[in-house]
């Protein structure tokens, strides 16, 4: 799978600093069906089922876009190099044409339970802005989707210190000029105490603390695509979690550099927003110490 085989690939050289990093990808490649789909999905569906509306949102008016999101997956899928031949998954229903916010948040959830990676919708207001406006968010990074329905990305970004300071500007120019027709792939890192995909906020999980070690540190990378929905000045956004071991993951001391690197110099305010702050210090002496 040519998605990221690298999983330091999201650890910069040198010091840390928010990026934009984004690379060209490929969309039949972001949402092809990996190994652990039949895990993956089980567990989708078993939160869907019991708690949708914590996973799932749309606003109403939203059934133009999710249609042309599920064309262009399904395009997508089709053109997959994985064999896919049931067509519950390449070809998804569209949503109710002028479904209320109930039926459209009912077909997300529908759609989040077939396709393995996490989506969001963005569309373009008058003013310019980025606003969230329907997707399913299964294995969020400590975030609720339905939090952030309706509101425009540089507020759903406010909680990440520094983040719109450094790239608000950026992030709003790369989705202003993006093409129709390309894609584009970017992903971000994250340390957890636990290897559960699901991190949503209401669900309480270990956090790292100063015994933390590599054996007991997964580390947490988010897989993003970006994409302009054909015919729409709307943007796509697919999130897919993939978490390994910190023990299991360093095998030269180039990586474990490369992981010291980027502990050392996380600002402390973006290594409490990330819930590192705890960790760090038992971590950057065991990478000291450890013989790879
Ligand atoms: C080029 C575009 C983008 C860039 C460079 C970017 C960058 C980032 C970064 C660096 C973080 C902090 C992650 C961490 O360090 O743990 C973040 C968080 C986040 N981003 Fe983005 N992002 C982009 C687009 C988007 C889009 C389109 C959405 C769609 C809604 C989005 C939703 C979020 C959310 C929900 C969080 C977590 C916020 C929280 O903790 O409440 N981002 N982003």
């Amino acid at each position: 799978m040519a998605r990221n085989p690298d999983p330091l690939r999201s650890l910069a050289r040198g010091d840390f600093r928010f990026r934009m990093a984004l690379r060209p990808g490929d969309g039949s490649d972001f949402f092809a069906p990996g190994v652990e789909y039949a895990d993956v999905i089980a567990e989708r569906r078993g939160l869907l089922a019991q708690t949708p509306d914590r996973y799932a949102a749309a606003l109403p008016g939203t059934a133009g876009l999710l249609k042309a999101t599920t064309e262009l997956v399904s395009r997508w899928l089709s053109q997959s190099r994985c064999p896919l031949t049931d067509p519950r998954i390449t070809h998804r229903p569209p949503p109710p044409p002028d479904g209320e916010a109930r039926a459209l948040t009912d077909w997300c959830a529908e759609t989040g339970g077939h396709w393995e990676p996490d989506w969001v919708a963005l569309r373009r207001g008058e003013d310019a802005a980025y606003r969230l406006v329907a997707g399913v968010v299964c294995f969020p990074s400590g975030w609720s989707l339905p939090e952030k329905l309706g509101r425009p990305l540089d507020e759903i970004h406010d909680p990440v210190p520094g983040l719109n300071r450094s790239l608000g500007r950026p992030i709003h120019l790369f989705l202003e000029r993006l093409p129709p027709d390309t894609v584009w792939w970017r992903d971000n890192w994250g340390l957890s105490a636990d290897p559960a995909l699901n991190h949503h906020p209401s669900i309480p999980r270990p956090r790292l603390t100063a015994t933390a070690r590599l054996t007991t540190t997964w580390l947490r990378r988010e897989d993003q695509l970006l994409t302009r929905l054909p015919g729409f000045s709307d943007i796509l956004f697919g999130i897919r979690v993939s978490v390994q071991r910190l023990d299991a993951m360093l095998s030269s001391p180039e990586e474990a550099g490369l992981l010291t690197d980027a502990l050392r110099s996380l600002p402390n305010d973006v290594a409490d927003y990330k819930g590192i702050s705890p960790a760090r210090d038992a971590l950057l002496r065991e990478l000291r110490d450890a013989t790879l």
